[in-house]
């Protein structure tokens, strides 16, 4: 990737300001209660614990913790089989770096990075094409707003599309099968996808087995499973339900 500037990407991280920001401000609230009952002194400690622990994990997401979410992002390029001819998409770009790595990765493709933005991430269209410029793939690469829930593009339109951790956060679809089968619809016959999701969290998705048998049963031929929540860089503290304790890979072809 030949870089068109000195200034540097941002891609976001994956726990909210509002997540920092909210139980540090409640915190803060009860602490200048604790005169008036000890109660307040405790739920006090509580909020400052729960500030702590996303704050832990804010720096562990970010570049200067560790870089985790870029390392979890990569495992679905990790698992992407591509000669790099034609047209990918990304479902739920937030800041466009999996798009950005795309188009950097295959120099012929052209990428393409769709998000409803506007939620608590602060991601942006805005953030995706200076992300982009910066990156030297300006050319190849297209952001667009769009439901995950709707996709506004023709069948088989797509020779790849991934997506990774977004498919839970779409409120417009209640059932999130239907997110990935409106993801599918996409991608053209023998395409090839890449999802990765909580896809090990029951209450969403239901019991496993079955979802990789209703995938199959929409026509795809081929639906492959990882459970990359096992990794070994992944720290233990991170592998709660509600943060990336339930992410797998679904991969195959169509
Ligand atoms: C945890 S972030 C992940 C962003 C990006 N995929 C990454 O790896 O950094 C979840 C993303 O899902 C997007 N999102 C939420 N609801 C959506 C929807 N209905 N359609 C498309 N994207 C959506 C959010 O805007 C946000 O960018």
């Amino acid at each position: 990737m030949s870089r068109e500037t000195t200034e540097k990407v941002k891609y976001g991280n994956w726990v909210s300001k509002w997540l920092l920001y909210m139980p540090a401000a409640t915190a803060l609230f009860f602490l200048a209660l604790s005169s008036v009952s000890r109660w307040f002194t405790i739920a006090a400690a509580f909020f400052f614990i729960v500030f702590a622990y996303f704050a832990l994990a804010y720096l562990r997401f970010s570049p200067s913790g560790g870089d985790l979410q870029t390392k979890i992002r990569d495992l679905v390029l990790k698992r992407l089989e591509w000669n790099g001819r034609g047209q990918a998409l990304d479902i739920g770009c937030g800041n466009g770096a999996l798009v950005i790595k795309l188009a950097g990765q295959y120099p012929q493709a052209q990428v393409t990075g769709i998000d409803y933005w506007g939620g608590n991430w602060g991601y942006s269209r805005e953030a995706c094409r200076k992300n982009a410029k910066i990156e030297g793939v300006s050319a190849r690469t297209t952001f667009k707003k769009a439901s995950a829930s709707s996709l506004p593009f023709k069948d088989s339109y797509f020779d790849v599309a991934v997506s990774n951790f977004v498919f839970h956060e779409v409120k417009d679809a209640k059932d999130k099968r239907e997110v990935l089968k409106e993801a599918l619809r996409v991608v053209k016959k023998g395409g090839i996808f890449v999802f990765q999701d909580l896809f090990l969290a029951k209450t969403i998705y239901g019991d496993l087995d079955d979802l990789l048998e209703t995938i199959r049963g929409w026509g795809v031929r081929e639906v492959n499973f990882e459970n990359t929540s096992k990794r070994a860089f992944i720290p233990g503290f991170l592998k709660l339900p509600f943060m990336v304790g339930a992410i797998a890979i679904i991969y195959g072809k169509k």
